[in-house]
Formats: structure tokens, C-alpha cells, sequence
């Protein structure tokens, strides 16, 4: 069976054969892709007041690094050069994923890497609320003001942890890049061969809070297959997103062809070994529209339902009944990172 399922001059049409003259967006856009809202972000510091050893693990991993790297490296010049931009730091384009800026004088401003808020939101409208105990004690709260607080704390934008789709489609905000320019032009990668269980329980892991700090546990198994389910799916949605935004026959839209296509190839899989609905809806949905250029309203239309079907299985699962795909779940030994302890 072919790989790929574009005409076989686009599959192997590479980024050398490909002389096509793009229109410049890059550089003007706001802060759109993966960064929190500047205006409203709090800074590392501010959660490091009351999450210290969350913060710790944190300065070990690669987001927390990249702040200071990426500006000093050599494949960033490269591409900042190809691409005709100036300075890293001052240009949006890379901003919006590799760091997390704040209003300094007016303006944006890069002050750490990628950080708490880039992956739980911004904090300004949550972050006392989350953390007030409605203005008690932990112990006198009442278990009704308690989930009060928690209701006001996601309804003001707060990601957490029990939320599984929209934490997955955070980490893919950045980790597809469905920047046709950046990749064809500016020689980016498409995008991080990325599995939510595996790349969320190596260097990330930081599940440090709720038992006082004293050991850093892998989610639970349940946890597990529910994340890899999700994942998968979150994995399909994005991936047929970015096919649409394709218009040239060159690296971006070959690589996010290949994307789809194992996307639901893994989807097809997890079906077999557990024929849940959501499942079978995701891959009719998937097949419903072509993998194909310039075909954005259909890829999104088939997006939007594998979407529906994603959130309907976050919501209505806690991955007991998940059990069948078990023998799906990558091990320790597929981690990406360690985690600190
Ligand atoms: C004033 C102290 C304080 C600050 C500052 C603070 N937190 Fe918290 N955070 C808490 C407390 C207390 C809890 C647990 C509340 C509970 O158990 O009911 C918590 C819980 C959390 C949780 C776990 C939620 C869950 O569902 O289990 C996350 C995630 C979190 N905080 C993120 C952040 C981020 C990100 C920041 C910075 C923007 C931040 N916190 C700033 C005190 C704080
Ligand atoms: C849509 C999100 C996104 C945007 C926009 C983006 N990057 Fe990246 N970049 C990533 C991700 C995700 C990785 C990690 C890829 C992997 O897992 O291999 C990465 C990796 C890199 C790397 C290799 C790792 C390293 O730190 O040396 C370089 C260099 C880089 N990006 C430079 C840039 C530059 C320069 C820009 C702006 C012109 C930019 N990126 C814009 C998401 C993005
Ligand atoms: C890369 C995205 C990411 C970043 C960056 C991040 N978190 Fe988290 N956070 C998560 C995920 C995902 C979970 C749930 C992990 C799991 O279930 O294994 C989580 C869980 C938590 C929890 C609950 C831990 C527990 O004991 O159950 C707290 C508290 C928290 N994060 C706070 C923070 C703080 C504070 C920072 C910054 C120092 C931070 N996070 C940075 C993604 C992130
Ligand atoms: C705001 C953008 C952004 C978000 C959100 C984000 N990441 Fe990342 N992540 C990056 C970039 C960029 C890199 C590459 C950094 C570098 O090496 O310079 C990266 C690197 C990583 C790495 C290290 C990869 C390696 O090569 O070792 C892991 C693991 C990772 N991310 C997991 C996650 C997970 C899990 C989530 C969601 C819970 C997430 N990320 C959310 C942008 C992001």
C-alpha cells in the first residue's frame, strides 16, 4: 500500500524541486498559535510563590531551557535567515511557541520560555480564585464552595489536569507547526512525532502537588488510557486541520499528508482492539474529506466532527472501561525525558 495518498508528483516533490513564490505572512501576526494571552499572563514567578516544587521540575525540561537556547542556536539563525526576520526574540512568528511574553511598556515582551501558563492559561482571571479556599481555610471550606471555586477557576480559562482534551490540544498548539512558510521556506520542522502519554510523563511529569511534593508518580493507569485515546484523536483532528492549510505541492503538505494518514491508521487500530463509538465516528469523519491541497473547508468540516467525537470520549470516560488497550500504551522505556523526582 502507498504511503502516501497524493498524486504520486506531489509525494515526491521535495522542498528543492519547488520554486513557488509565497505570500509573506509571517512576522505580522498576533500572538495567535500556542501562547497564552500576553495581557493576561502572571509569569513563572508568580506560580512559584505557592508551586515550588512543580517550578523545580519545571527548570529541568526543555521549555524551560529554550529561552535561553534557541536564541544561541545555529538551526534557529538558519531559519530566521531563510525567512528574512531579524532577531528571535522580537519576532512573533517564533514567540507564539517558543516563549511566553508579557506587557512590558505596552508591549509584548519575552519573559521565560514555554511555562505554567502556556500549558494551564493565563492566569490573571484564576489564579488568586483557584487558590483562595473562597477566602477560608482548606479545612473550613465547604466541599459545595470548593467546587464553586473550581467552576469560577475553568470558567475563567483555567486548564486543569482533569480536562484531557483541551490539555492535548494545548501541546498541540505548538507541537504541529501548520505554518506553511515556516516549514517550506524557513526549513521548520512540521511538527514533533508527539504521543500525549508518552511525551507527558517523561521530563514533564510533575505530579508533585497533591501529595505534598514527597514522590513524582506516573498518571494512573486509567489516566493513561484515556490520555492515549484522546491523544490519538487530538493527534488526527490537528493533523487534518494542518492538510488544509496546504497550497503548495512542497515539504509542509507532504509532511502533513503522511501525518493524517498514520493518524488514522493509529485511530483504525485503536478501533479494532476497542470499537468504541467515538472511535467509528472519528474515522468516517476522517474519510469524509481528501487529503488533498487547497481543500481547507472539507478538511475542517472532517476536523470539527473528529473534534465532537474527541471531547464526547473525554467526557464520558475515566479510562476504567478503557482496559482492551492496554497493550497499546507505550512504556517507560518511550518516555520522552526523565522526570525529576
Ligand atoms: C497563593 C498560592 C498559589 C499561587 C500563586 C498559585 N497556585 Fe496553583 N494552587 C494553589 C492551591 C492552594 C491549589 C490546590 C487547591 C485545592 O486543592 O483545592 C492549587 C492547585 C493548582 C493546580 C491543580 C488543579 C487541580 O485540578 O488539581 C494547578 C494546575 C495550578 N494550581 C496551577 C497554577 C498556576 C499555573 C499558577 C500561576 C499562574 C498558580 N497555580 C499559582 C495555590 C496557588
Ligand atoms: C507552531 C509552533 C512553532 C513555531 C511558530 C515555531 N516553532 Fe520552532 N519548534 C516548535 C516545536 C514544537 C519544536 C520541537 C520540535 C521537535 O519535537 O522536534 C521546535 C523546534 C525548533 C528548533 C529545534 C530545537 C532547538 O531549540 O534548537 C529550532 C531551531 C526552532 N524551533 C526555531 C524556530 C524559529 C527560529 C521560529 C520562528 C521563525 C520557530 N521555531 C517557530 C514549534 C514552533
Ligand atoms: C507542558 C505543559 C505544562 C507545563 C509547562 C506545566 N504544566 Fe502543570 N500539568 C500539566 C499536565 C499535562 C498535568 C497533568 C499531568 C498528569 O496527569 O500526568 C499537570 C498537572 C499539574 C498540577 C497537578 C499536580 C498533581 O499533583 O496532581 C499542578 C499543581 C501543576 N500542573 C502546576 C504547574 C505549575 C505551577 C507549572 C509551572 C512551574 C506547570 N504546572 C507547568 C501540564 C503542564
Ligand atoms: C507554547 C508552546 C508549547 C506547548 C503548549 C507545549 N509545548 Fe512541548 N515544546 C515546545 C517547544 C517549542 C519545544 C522544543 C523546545 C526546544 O528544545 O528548544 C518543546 C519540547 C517538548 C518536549 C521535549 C522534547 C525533546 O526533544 O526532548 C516535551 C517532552 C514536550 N515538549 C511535551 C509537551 C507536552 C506533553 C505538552 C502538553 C501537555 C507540551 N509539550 C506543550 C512547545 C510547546
Amino acid at each position: 500500500m502507498r504511503v502516501c495518498r497524493w498524486p504520486s508528483d506531489v509525494c515526491h516533490s521535495v522542498l528543492a524541486a519547488c520554486v513557488v513564490i509565497l505570500l509573506s505572512t509571517l512576522g505580522h501576526g498576533a500572538f495567535a498559535q500556542g501562547a497564552p494571552n500576553f495581557e493576561k499572563v502572571q509569569g513563572p514567578d508568580e506560580c512559584a510563590e505557592c508551586h515550588k516544587k512543580e517550578t523545580e521540575n519545571w527548570k529541568d525540561t526543555h521549555h524551560y531551557k529554550t529561552f535561553s537556547s534557541l536564541p544561541r542556536s545555529d538551526d534557529a539563525k538558519k531559519i530566521t535567515d531563510a525567512l528574512g526576520l531579524k532577531r528571535i526574540k522580537s519576532e512573533s512568528v517564533c514567540l507564539s511557541c517558543h516563549f511566553t511574553s508579557q506587557v512590558r511598556k505596552g508591549k509584548p515582551k519575552p519573559v521565560a520560555g514555554i511555562t505554567c501558563e502556556s500549558c494551564h492559561s493565563a492566569g490573571a482571571d484564576w489564579m488568586k480564585r483557584h487558590s483562595e479556599f473562597s477566602g477560608k481555610k482548606k479545612e473550613t471550606e465547604s466541599e459545595a464552595e470548593a467546587q464553586q471555586r473550581w467552576a469560577d477557576a475553568e470558567a475563567s480559562g483555567m486548564i486543569r489536569p482533569h480536562m484531557v482534551y483541551e490539555l492535548t490540544k494545548n501541546c498541540y498548539s505548538c507541537h504541529i507547526v501548520p505554518q506553511e512558510e515556516l516549514v517550506n521556506k524557513g526549513g521548520h520542522t512540521a511538527g514533533s512525532k508527539f504521543e500525549l502519554v508518552s511525551w507527558s510523563q517523561g521530563e514533564i511529569r510533575h505530579n508533585t502537588w497533591h501529595n505534598g511534593g514527597k514522590e513524582n508518580p506516573e498518571a494512573s493507569t486509567e489516566r493513561k488510557r484515556l490520555m492515549y485515546a484522546v491523544g490519538i484523536a487530538v493527534e488526527l483532528e490537528e493533523a487534518l486541520r494542518a492538510v488544509g492549510k496546504s497550497t503548495a505541492p512542497a515539504r509542509y503538505a507532504v509532511a502533513m499528508a503522511k501525518r493524517a494518514h498514520a493518524a488514522r491508521k493509529k485511530l483504525r487500530e485503536a478501533a479494532k482492539t476497542l470499537p468504541m463509538p467515538e472511535f467509528m465516528e472519528m474515522l468516517r469523519a476522517a474519510h469524509s474529506a481528501n487529503l488533498k491541497l487547497n481543500n481547507g473547508p472539507a478538511l475542517e468540516a472532517a476536523a470539527d466532527r473528529v473534534a465532537a467525537a474527541a471531547k464526547q470520549l473525554a467526557s464520558s470516560h475515566d479510562g476504567t472501561e478503557l482496559a482492551a488497550m492496554d497493550n497499546l500504551l507505550p512504556g517507560p522505556d518511550q518516555y520522552k525525558g526523565k522526570p525529576s523526582q
